[in-house]
């Protein structure tokens, strides 16, 4: 089936979801200023759509027309419970539909959902049908892990069977969280495998990538055609804009986009706890004399109106450290 996918450039970019970064508010702020080729929602639970809670749960699927491409990312353990979600996503307009088979949060795997998946593949194929079956004509991915304990090329020779028009694939185990270099050497293999075993399935890596430059070799070096960058957006808001330069990015403009995103965030969610916000500390206040300071104020405060006044208030030292 043709899909978005193919017509990507190569090779391309995508915000990896992150729960509790990746909100509609922040992917706004990263479209305005360096929009990458595919943005993904944060993880959905399946069970949560079809429960009381639906409203709640279903703040995580809202996007902007600007944010299109968009993918919504899916978690669960019920087939029925992701038929009905893909069926939503089709209908509010989703471009693509991904399942998370790769999240090794160890209450979420206990409950056999997410990288559980790896270890069952009879329920991940049930899981793709399903969604496959809701999704008509939006196409069906999944995003994973190269195994649980070990390196497990036979769980990806398994998803290549399931004919999914894209698979991304964390380079590291269930077992090594995020604690060792992703194994980017694996890849080599993986492509074969693809062109052996499903040449339509577009292959994206995910791992460690911090710049454009490190896209650019990764294509040449191992071909796969897509690359999900997720911890790089913290060090580097700009990462996906190739004519910015983050050292030549000001004090000002900094502290500009960090009211910016305060703002929207009040204006989007109004009631929710500022503490999210406070996450994204570091993007915008580093690298000058005066972060560390301005951080720790910032880090006291209990409303946004407080963060507000402090970030327009502030006429310090802002020499930006290269
Ligand atoms: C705070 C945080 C939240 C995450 N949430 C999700 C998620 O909702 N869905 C998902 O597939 N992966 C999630 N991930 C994993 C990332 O998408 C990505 O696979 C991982 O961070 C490795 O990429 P990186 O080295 O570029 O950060 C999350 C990672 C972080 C750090």
């Amino acid at each position: 089936m043709h899909s978005f996918w193919q017509d990507l450039p190569r090779p391309f970019t995508i915000l990896a979801p992150m729960q509790g970064v990746t909100d509609v508010v922040f992917r706004n702020l990263i479209t305005e200023i360096g929009k990458p080729d595919v943005l993904f929602t944060e993880f959905t639970n399946v069970e949560g759509l079809q429960s009381r809670a639906v409203e709640k749960v279903k703040e995580a699927l809202l996007f902007t027309k600007y944010q299109k491409p968009i993918v919504a990312q899916l978690w669960g353990i019920h087939p029925n419970d992701y038929y009905l979600s893909a069926k939503f996503c089709k209908d509010v307009g989703f471009d693509g539909i991904d399942i998370n088979m790769g999240c090794p949060d160890k209450l979420i795997v206990k409950r056999g959902s997410c990288a559980a998946l790896i270890k069952n593949p009879d329920l991940a194929k049930r899981i793709i049908e399903q969604t496959k079956k809701a999704s008509g004509n939006v196409p069906v991915s999944v995003k994973t892990r190269l195994g649980f304990e070990k390196i497990n090329l036979d769980w990806i020779v398994f998803l290549l069977e399931q004919e999914i028009s894209s698979l991304t694939i964390h380079l590291r185990t269930v077992d090594e969280l995020s604690k060792v270099p992703a194994h980017w050497e694996v890849m080599h293999e993986i492509v074969k495998l693809r062109d052996k075993i499903s040449p339509s399935t577009i292959l994206i890596g995910n791992g460690d990538i911090q710049t454009y430059q490190e896209i650019q070799d990764k294509y040449t070096t191992y071909g796969n055609e897509g690359f999900m960058i997720g911890r790089g957006i913290f060090q580097n808001p700009f990462l996906f804009n190739k004519s910015v330069n983050i050292d030549y990015v000001t004090v000002e403009q900094r502290i500009a986009l960090y009211i910016k995103h305060i703002k929207l965030f009040d204006k989007t969610w109004k009631k929710k706890n500022p503490a999210l916000l406070k996450k994204f500390c570091k993007t915008y206040l580093s690298n000058f004399e005066d972060a560390t300071s301005l951080r720790e104020k910032i880090m006291l405060c209990s409303k946004t109106e407080e963060m507000l006044v402090i970030l327009k208030n502030y006429k310090g030292k802002n020499t930006i450290i290269k």
